[in-house]
């Protein structure tokens, strides 16, 4: 049979010319902040252990070892640029404990993350910054202006690079089965268009979510770094879905 196969071949527009290679850090030992001030360390212990303990048993791909990756990645591009690491740490550990999906609305979800950045006395400056980065970081349908200070650009990719390449595609899968749809359906055209509510509640199938968001984050990449590990993820992303068409077609 012959499936109904969108042709996106389109979808990587604004093809980047090769650029320098950049020598991106490892990232730094899991958890370890020596080089911060103690209050700031203190705030971070609390912290890992705070959202450890609300995501472990999640199971819709937010779990605490996203979170990990998610700190992990933008520990390493805050050092290939310098921003600064409470932050962007803070930000991404707390990010998905405001999650609409893990809250009765996203209102209640930032009143937690308020609340808990209130009670470890983080700093007014701070915690407006914290809070501003996790307000505005989510995809959202592809409609929230891009995040103006570089720690928030730097979490933003971190959790980006999260949805694009190998541990993405698994997510994906996981998600679908998760709020039970198919991984593929040829008969549901993938939406090009869409508001954020058609984003979050409308019908998809695990293959169209690569569509309707996954394929088209290389470009709303906001860092050189981020952008470099991006492009060879997607690369690895676009030929796992060529094969998956393959298949379905019985070649
Ligand atoms: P954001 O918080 O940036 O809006 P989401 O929480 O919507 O991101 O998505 C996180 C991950 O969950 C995605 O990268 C994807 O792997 C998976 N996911 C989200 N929505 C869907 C969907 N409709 N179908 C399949 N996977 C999805
Ligand atoms: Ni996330």
């Amino acid at each position: 049979m012959t499936s109904i196969q969108p042709n996106h071949s389109n979808d990587t527009t604004t093809e980047q010319l090769p650029s320098e290679h950049i020598d991106i850090p490892a990232a730094p030992t899991a958890e370890v902040h020596t080089d911060l001030p103690a209050d700031q360390q203190r705030i971070l212990a609390a912290t890992y252990a705070f959202v450890k303990q609300e995501l472990s048993g999640e199971t819709s791909g937010h779990d605490w070892w996203h979170i990990h990756r998610v700190v992990q990645m933008a520990r390493r591009l805050a050092l290939a640029v310098g921003a600064d690491d409470y932050i962007c740490s803070m930000a991404a550990l707390l990010h998905d404990i405001a999650d609409e999906k893990l809250n009765p609305s996203k209102e209640v979800g930032m009143q937690r993350v308020a609340d808990w950045l209130e009670q470890q006395q983080v700093d007014e400056v701070d915690r407006e910054h914290i809070t501003f980065i996790i307000t505005n970081m989510s995809y959202n349908g592809g409609n929230n202006p891009p995040l103006p200070s570089m720690e928030g650009k730097i979490v933003q990719d971190a959790d980006r690079l999260d949805a694009i390449g190998a541990i993405a595609i698994a997510r994906t899968f996981v998600y679908a089965g998760h709020v039970g749809d198919m991984m593929y359906d040829p008969d549901l055209p993938v939406r090009e268009q869409m508001t954020a509510e058609e984003y979050r509640n409308g019908r998809s199938t695990a293959i169209n979510h690569f569509h309707e968001k996954l394929l088209k984050l290389k470009n709303r990449i906001n860092t050189p770094a981020a952008r470099q590990i991006a492009e060879e993820r997607h690369r690895y992303m676009e030929d796992y879905v060529a094969r998956f068409y393959q298949e379905w077609d019985g070649r």
